[in-house]
């Protein structure tokens, strides 16, 4: 270290006159290097200092300086950079007198009541949430000696909160032994947790702190909230609470990144010089995360300026008091709309379970929360479609001229005739019935008789996404003779308990295609809801061949439903096919008759049409 220390410092006094003799004893900068061996706290930084030390203890060039204070300015850079430790400070103070910490005064207790209220903030905010602010954390000593008042004049008032604010944010010093303690206070009695791990440099020890089993007062019960706020100003011992607490996941932090101090700082005289070297001597690895806080800093679970912190605290709070009536209200919805009752049933308890088990106790926002409920419902019931959804008011109806819905239809249908009268239709989304109707002549003369009069054709649903399922059953018929209907599907509507027979229409408009010419539909495992039930039915039909990939598995269009007065949103898919044969294509899709990559899907079905075609002339 002394070596790169010293360049530091040419570097610095470069191009200054040279000094005539030197101010101070030669080996202030190896007194400086052997102190900092001795007592820094993480000696594996300074691996090989003692070779460079002994080289540069014969150069005293920079000792020339014949002033302390700059002297120990460029002392204290050198040392920073050569151990990466903003921590050390080199000062020169002539006049110092070390402070000896005084004899806590036996003050009478009003006195001591009125000193302790005036360093200690307490409040009880609205919603019953306790506010604690500590600026100093009291270590054993002084703990022991103003305990039972503490327990009486603040503790006691905390006690019956809801939750509590704990603010650190302006806590810049404390005592190491008061860890323990504060940690305690918000953990059980038993079993004993080992909250932190100190290694001490100077004695070369590591002390495990542990949880405290016997405690004045009662504790802050486990199940109530408990938020820490940090600023950058939270430093030292504060800063060891909030990562214990965060790491225990006990405590949710919410503020700015803290400081990054030491457990433990000392000053320490340097030789019989008036210089002084300030330096972390212990250092705290947490047993949790095997890291540390010090010089990094606790990064908070919710980050905000600390002016921010105490609202955002008391905002995740109020939301956190509604989660329970969220989920349960999540949970009748689903289980009294889900399409299938007893997946909905199911899907409602185990959401029930989870709440119990305190899964939805770390929420810390309403965006979180849409997230985490979505994520369990689609897990917990294996369904795409079921889920929190943003509730976007449908657009007010445009009124489109003639000319508009020619335009529009020409956009959302592609039509052809390939090689040996094969006609192509695509389209990418299902309208609504009571919505197409109107329309239903435009789009029979501007597509549908383009591809009316050919020998075969297909249907290509790869990039059709589903939309309602209204206008299957008139789709559907135009694949099917008019003499006499056919009973396509049954869907059960769970929210009314009742079921519709899904039949072909006798009438249309337009001319049927009929059922004998050669169908191929496409699809991809984009092909999702409506389009999926067109494709199940034509394949339960017997009516079309499917070429590509095994459909979506998505659902029937879901429903969306407020919960409660939360303003969030579920998704939830209320009906479902009949499935008394079996499963239908929600959930797993619908397995073509010849797989192929949806890219290569058209191919293999004018392949296949074109050889059937040609074979038949
Ligand atoms: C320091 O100087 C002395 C005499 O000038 C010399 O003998 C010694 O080797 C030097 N030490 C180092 C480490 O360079
Ligand atoms: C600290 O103690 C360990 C044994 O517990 C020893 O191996 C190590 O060398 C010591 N480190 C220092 C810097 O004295």
């Amino acid at each position: 270290m002394a070596n790169i220390l010293f360049l530091a410092i040419s570097l610095l006094i470069l191009g200054d006159v040279a000094f005539s003799h030197a101010s101070f004893p030669p080996s202030l900068i190896e007194d400086i290097a052997k102190i900092v061996m001795d007592n820094y706290c993480s000696p594996e930084k300074l691996v090989g200092m003692k070779e460079d030390i002994a080289a540069a203890t014969n150069n005293t060039e920079v000792l020339n300086i014949p002033d302390g204070e700059l002297l120990a300015n460029i002392l204290t850079s050198g040392v920073q950079t050569t151990v990466s430790d903003p921590r050390l400070q080199v000062s020169y103070e002539p006049n110092y007198v070390p402070v000896v910490r005084p004899e806590l005064p036996p003050l009478p207790p009003e006195q001591l009541a009125a000193v302790l209220q005036t360093s200690i903030k307490l409040d009880v905010l609205e919603g019953n949430i306790g506010y604690l602010r500590i600026d100093h954390i009291l270590g054993e000593e002084v703990a022991d000696k103003v305990g039972p008042l503490l327990v009486d004049l603040v503790w006691n008032k905390i006690l019956p909160t809801s939750a509590l604010i704990f603010d650190l944010r302006y806590t810049g010093s404390g005592d190491l032994s008061g860890i323990p303690y504060i940690v305690s206070y918000f953990t059980q009695a038993e079993p004993v947790i080992h909250i932190d791990s100190i290694y001490d440099r100077p004695s070369n020890t590591t002390t495990k702190l542990l949880s405290m089993s016997t405690l004045l007062g009662e504790r802050y019960s486990i199940n109530k909230p408990l938020f820490i706020l940090t600023s950058k100003n939270t430093n030292g011992i504060a800063e060891d609470v909030a990562f214990c607490l965060k790491n225990l996941k006990r405590a949710t932090v919410v503020g700015e990144k803290t400081a990054g101090g030491s457990v433990k700082v000392d000053k320490l005289k340097v030789g019989n010089t008036d210089f002084y070297i300030t330096l972390p001597t212990a250092k705290s690895i947490n047993p949790i995360t095997a890291s540390t806080w010090e010089l990094t800093g606790v990064t908070p679970d919710v980050e905000v300026d600390a002016e921010d912190a105490l609202a955002t605290a008391i905002a995740i709070i109020n939301l956190r008091a509604q989660v329970p009536a969220i989920i349960e209200e999540s949970a009748s919805l689903i289980a009294n709309n889900y399409a299938f009752e007893s997946v909905g049933a199911d899907v409602a308890e185990k959401l029930r379970d989870l709440l119990a088990k305190g899964e939805f106790s770390t929420i810390n926002d309403k965006d979180g929360l849409e997230t985490k409920l979505s994520a369990d419902l689609q897990t917990l019931s294996g369904d795409k479609s079921l889920k929190t959804t943003s509730n976007t008011p449908a657009l007010p109806p445009v009124d489109y001229s003639p000319e508009m819905y020619i335009e529009l239809i020409k956009i959302s249908f592609h039509s052809d005739v390939f090689e040996n009268n094969i006609g192509y239709l695509r389209f990418d989304m299902f309208g609504d019935f009571e919505e197409v109707k109107p329309i239903a002549q435009i789009i029979v003369e501007h597509v549908w008789n383009k591809v009316l009069n050919t020998d075969a054709m297909i249907i290509d649903l790869r990039n059709n996404v589903g939309g309602p399922t209204t206008a299957i059953a008139g789709f559907c018929s135009y694949f099917f003779d008019g003499d006499k209907q056919i009973l396509l599907d049954k869907l059960y509507d769970r929210p009314s308990g009742t079921t519709t027979e899904l039949l072909t229409l006798s009438e249309l408009t337009g001319v049927r295609y009929g059922s004998k010419k050669s169908l191929i539909i496409l699809t991809s495992k984009v092909t999702a809801g409506a389009a999926e039930e067109f494709v199940y039915i034509m394949k339960k039909q017997g009516r079309a061949m499917i070429i590509g990939e095994t459909t979506a598995g998505a659902s029937h269009p879901p429903k969306v439903f407020p919960v409660g007065e939360s303003n969030i949103f579920l998704s939830i898919p209320t009906v479902h096919s009949d499935a008394s044969a079996g499963p239908t294509w929600e959930g797993v899709g619908v397995k073509p008759h010849i797989p192929a990559a949806a890219e290569a899907a058209l191919e293999v079905a004018k392949g296949i049409l074109n050889k059937h075609l040609e074979g038949q002339q």
